[in-house]
């Protein structure tokens, strides 16, 4: 493949901002170079132009911004038909329109259909990997791997697993869902740029044999992910406290049968103790914050400041469909609001940090993408920072960087997205 040039401004982290506040690169007027699908350069468009031959066209476009693809830890794709619906917490909203919506992938054209718009959606809003629950049925999981497969997207998935508290058409049979998954991981698991997630739905939908079940393929298939929903609304966690009545408490669920590890994703942890916090971290797994949802569904809000304290991994979650976008511009927005409803206020340094190399390493995937570090799988996304009237004339203003990307995570969304490259190819735009 030749040498692909992209001038605009760049920005991208070199680690977490709460660690190293300058741990970023910013480059006004900056030059980004893909070679083979991999990041060969970053930097001033100054200093690097003359590395290259007469030849190289460079794509220039100012006024814009080059990120980091965004990653998405948390994910429906078959509720995509349920965005927006009306009324519900947790606990009904799964029966009156979940489980309905997920009913209908035992047909294989629904998924494909579903699958297709669904990963041409994150595309569309500048999302280039994501973490991602596909229903019971074997066939969700086999048709978003194969739309993702098709754009070389790296993006983790896997079929749900439930045998109890749903409608029997969605739970596991006898076997708890063993043969589906290990089929999925044979077929799909290390393949293109795929990977697969062990995918409980939540403690109250799977009886102790299915979560034995999971946690024995845990331990069997040691590099694949294992993401499920934790503590997310108080009916929920009342729900878990009566179906295991000896766990101390909700995190103890999975610990008990070896469900939480340092490749485990656990969605939205709004009630969480400091203990839990504390074990989650010791494991070294991660929480998918997931701020739209949790303020549509009503379910709280998830406590910045005492993940922090303890050092849990964390960044963000769209969970379409209880969440409202696929954008996570409009997800940091929510995060930020979450925050100032508790006297914190959310940087877009850790907004942004988030959204890119916070949630790679979040998926363990820091060491392929999330930043412009040479070498690394050239995922990234351009930015029209002229989208709207009201975005160009407010960043026009904002004459420092962090005043710009505070700007762009509060205004932001689907309509700043021009381009969205994966592995060097444009996928959209
Ligand atoms: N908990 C169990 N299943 C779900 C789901 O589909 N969405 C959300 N937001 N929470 C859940
Ligand atoms: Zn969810």
């Amino acid at each position: 493949m030749t040498l692909q040039a992209y001038r605009a401004q760049i920005f991208h982290f070199l680690d977490d901002p709460q660690k190293d506040a300058d741990a970023y690169q910013y480059f006004k007027d900056g030059l980004l170079l893909v070679e083979d699908g991999h990041i060969k350069a970053v930097g001033s468009y100054r200093a690097l132009r003359k590395t290259l031959g007469d030849t190289t066209k460079i794509h220039h476009t100012p006024n814009h911004l080059i990120l980091p693809g965004f990653v998405d830890t948390h994910i429906h794709y078959p509720q995509v038909d349920i965005v927006a619906s009306y009324g519900e917490q947790l606990m009904d909203w799964l029966t009156q329109y979940t489980f309905p919506a997920e009913a209908a992938f035992n047909d294989p054209k629904v998924c494909k259909n579903t699958a297709r718009f669904f990963i041409e959606e994150l595309l569309r809003n500048g999302t280039t990997t994501a973490l991602v629950f596909g229903t019971v049925h074997e066939a969700s999981v086999e048709a978003v791997f194969a739309q993702a497969a098709r754009r070389n997207m790296r993006l983790i998935a896997g079929k749900v697993l439930m045998d109890r508290g749903a409608p029997k058409a969605l739970c596991d049979g006898r076997d708890l869902g063993r043969a589906a998954t290990v089929r999925l991981i044979k077929k799909w698991h290390g393949k293109h740029r795929l990977g697969y997630a062990i995918t409980p739905r939540f403690a109250p939908t799977s009886t102790p044999a299915q979560l034995a079940m999971a946690g024995d393929l845990k331990a069997r298939y040691k590099d694949v992910h294992l993401h499920t929903h934790i503590s997310e609304n108080k009916d929920e966690i009342k729900a878990v406290a009566e179906l295991f009545p000896t766990a101390k408490d909700y995190l103890a669920v999975y610990e008990k049968y070896g469900l939480v590890g340092d490749k485990t994703v656990l969605a939205h942890g709004v009630h969480m103790s400091a203990s839990m916090c504390q074990r989650i971290s010791s494991a070294g797994a991660s929480v998918s914050l997931c701020p739209t949802s949790n303020m549509f569904m009503g379910s709280g809000l998830f406590n910045l400041a005492r993940l922090r304290r303890h050092n849990v991994r964390h960044a963000l979650g769209s969970d379409i469909g209880a969440g409202t976008s696929f954008s996570l511009l409009r997800t940091m927005n929510a995060a930020y609001s979450v925050c100032q409803l508790q006297d914190l206020s959310l940087s877009a340094m850790d907004g942004f940090y988030m959204a890119t190399l916070g949630g790679a390493r979040a998926l363990g995937l820091g060491h392929h993408i999330g930043n412009f570090e040479p070498g690394k799988e050239a995922d990234f996304v351009v930015l029209d920072l002229q989208a709207t009237p009201l975005i160009a004339r407010r960043l026009k203003i904002a004459k420092r960087l962090r005043a710009l990307l505070f700007a762009i995570m509060i205004l932001g969304d689907d309509r700043m997205i021009a381009r969205t490259f994966v592995m060097g190819k444009r996928v959209y735009g």
